[in-house]
């Protein structure tokens, strides 16, 4: 049986694809999209996701907003990373579908309350729509399978030099969650940077021939040009993708259970993600961190995906 999947997200370019793989894999049935503030305004994230479900040709999944701005913070949209709209490049086809009405927590606990099995949930934004899901559905937790999350870092960060910019644009929300006592798994950047976009993933993608990967390269090839220059990377690593990838596919990242706190007062660090991987403090361990890749059969995973949608 397919494993139920939410996904929250803030689109954003790598987003795009951590949906797209969420729709096009076998092993997945995504059964709800929430949005976020944070590579861009509520408005344009959730924008984005109308605009690169219905595009796909994917159908049936309400997508509800969320949180347009961090619980205590001030929102700071990655703009030079994925433009004023969140999803600069190629000109956007206008959707049709409205968004889901509901809220983003009302749609969490409508999904998880009309699902037979637990949910799992796979965040690839700032955790604030989790942070306030945990606070106001205690009661549903016990619906949700487990929680895995793109973002923080067992290294170094990438908004600042110890922060990574979902952990960094909410990191009190990260920390509520992490405190939640759910299972949780953090995918950061530390196995994300295998994920590169080599002239090679491209060529791959646009053979495809469809019209979702036309427009997948489209992304692409913006998200490397932006990565180059903020990031000195020219080949832009597609971080939230991998997220989905490890609950489609078992085994294709690999995982330690550790101790993760984050940072919410460092002037400096403020967002970084401290993870205990020798266990120093003693502290209890509170979730898994991902620590390898199967670089290639990732980029199989989602080559496969974008071929099963329009
Ligand atoms: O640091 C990378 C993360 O921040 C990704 O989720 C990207 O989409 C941005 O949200
Ligand atoms: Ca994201």
């Amino acid at each position: 049986m397919p494993t139920p999947v939410i996904l929250d997200c803030d689109p954003g370019h790598d987003d795009v694809f951590a949906i797209w793989l969420a729709a096009g894999h076998p092993a997945l049935d995504l059964r709800a999209i929430t949005t976020v503030g944070g590579n861009g305004r509520l408005e344009h994230t959730t924008y984005n996701a109308r605009v690169v479900t219905e595009l796909a040709g994917i159908a049936g999944v309400p997508i509800s907003a969320g949180a347009g701005a961090p619980l205590v913070r001030t929102l700071a949209p990655a703009d030079w990373i994925h433009g004023a709209n969140a999803l600069g490049g190629p000109v956007l086809p206008e959707p049709v579908v409205a968004a889901d009405r509901r809220p983003a927590i009302d749609l969490i606990r409508d999904t998880i309350d009309d699902s037979a099995e637990p949910v799992t949930i796979v965040a690839t934004g700032p955790l604030t729509n989790l942070a306030l899901f945990v606070r106001a559905y205690p009661d549903r937790l016990p619906g949700i399978r487990e929680i895995v999350w793109m973002g923080g870092s067992t290294g170094r960060g990438n908004v600042t030099p110890y922060a990574e910019f979902n952990a960094w644009c909410d990191p009190e929300a990260a920390s509520i969650v992490l405190a939640g006592g759910l299972p949780f798994t953090m995918v950061g950047l530390n196995v994300t940077h295998q994920a590169l976009v080599t002239p090679d993933v491209i060529t791959r993608i646009d053979a495809i021939g469809n019209k979702t990967a036309a427009f997948g390269v489209e992304l692409l090839n913006f998200f490397n040009a932006t990565y180059e220059a903020d990031q000195g990377m020219p080949e832009g690593p597609l971080h939230d993708p991998v997220a989905v990838a490890l609950v489609a596919q078992p085994g294709l990242v690999t995982t330690v259970r550790t101790r993760i706190d984050v940072e919410l007062h460092g002037a400096e660090t403020a967002g970084a993600t401290s993870v205990d991987l020798i266990d120093k403090l003693k502290r209890p361990p509170n979730a898994h961190v991902a620590t390898g890749l199967d670089v290639e059969q990732f980029w199989r995973l989602v080559e496969n995906a974008i071929r099963r949608l329009s």
